[in-house]
């Protein structure tokens, strides 16, 4: 029988370094000193080598033997000294710890989430639309004519996939929120009251008050004898509780092709220069978008506003850059 006497060695350090308790120790010295142990197969291995082998091997062995027990003593010390000190020696609780870093929702995030609530809790439910739209959701159901500027690939993003509703034409990243109108309408059948939030694409020079991404909440509410008084009292309501009652606010006449009459919603904001600023978009649903829906004709009304999220924090917040949400630098993030 030959024994590899390095190979035992370094096995022998591994197992000693796992050694962490009494338990582990007394195992250790079983295995190698104990009756049937490796030590004693050794020694009685001795007596079948030859005169040369025998002094070489023996050596060896008492070499081998010797660290072991010098293994088992210094263990030995180490584990009584642990268990002598007490847990307070052990648990040093005046080192400093390491803080963890807690993060937050981004500004944008925040406010998404307080105008949606907002309209929430006036019995809204908040729905998605998808980021890549067919030109018959975000333009031709929304009775956008075929000449409208708007349709021109410099004021909208045309992706390079052909557009399964219409062929010989491209898929786009939607350029707002309200073809979410449209897929809303064909999933459900009126009353209804939804609000869209999501990112909308355009084509536009980036600069402090344009980005080619932003983000909107579009509203729509569809119910039989919807007037635009309702649409009046229910934004009013939101603004007062958006940027607080004393809010100024007024609705100019506009022009939207998906809505009919249509307005704007400009807001007199102290913080600011007190201008009139304008926040949103609005009227009533247009019969033939209720066409294009599906929906029967002359059955429901309905109301619908679209706003741009950024416009609102940089107003409520005195954000002079609409860039800045952007470059997700953290001296600015973690101010909000
Ligand atoms: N979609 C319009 C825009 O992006 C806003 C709007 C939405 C206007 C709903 C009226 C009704 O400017």
């Amino acid at each position: 029988m030959h024994w590899n006497f390095q190979d035992i060695e370094e096995t022998l350090k591994k197992e000693a370094e796992a050694i962490s308790d009494e338990k582990n120790l007394e195992d250790f010295r079983i295995k190698y000193l104990g009756r049937k142990g490796l030590l004693p197969q050794i020694y009685a291995s001795l007596a079948t080598l030859s005169h040369e082998e025998k002094p070489v091997v023996g050596k060896n062995t008492n070499d081998l033997r010797n660290r072991i027990n010098s293994i088992i003593e210094e263990k030995k010390k180490t584990i009584q000294d642990l268990q002598r000190r007490s847990p307070r020696e052990l648990l040093d609780v005046s080192m400093p710890g390491v803080a963890r870093k807690a993060g937050r929702k981004h500004l944008l995030t925040q406010t998404k989430e307080e105008i949606c609530s907002i309209f929430e809790k006036m019995g809204f439910v908040v729905e998605e639309g998808p980021e890549i739209e067919t030109e018959f959701h975000n333009f031709t159901a929304l009775n956008i004519p075929v000449d409208h500027p708007s349709r021109d690939a410099f004021d909208t993003f045309y992706l390079n996939q052909p557009d399964p509703d219409n062929t010989g034409r491209f898929l786009l990243l939607r350029s707002h929120t309200s073809p979410g109108q449209i897929r809303i309408m064909k999933k459900y059948t009126p009353p209804l009251a939804v609000v869209i939030p999501g990112k909308v694409y355009r084509p536009d020079a980036v600069d402090a008050s344009h980005s080619f991404m932003f983000h909107q909440i579009e509203g729509l509410l569809v119910d039989k004898d919807v007037k635009f008084s309702h649409l009046k009292g229910l934004l009013t309501v939101f603004c007062q509780r958006l940027f607080g009652a004393n809010i100024k606010m007024r609705f100019r006449p506009h022009f939207f092709p998906f809505t009919e009459p249509s307005a704007e919603v400009d807001i007199s904001w102290e913080g600011g220069k007190k201008k009139w600023l304008e926040i949103m978009g609005c009227g009533m649903v247009h019969p033939k978008v209720f066409e294009a829906a599906g929906y029967p004709k002359d059955t429901y009304t309905g109301l619908a506003f679209g706003l741009g999220v950024e416009r609102i924090a940089m107003l409520k917040y005195g954000i002079p850059d609409i860039r800045i949400f952007f470059e997700n630098d953290n001296r600015f993030l973690k101010q909000f």
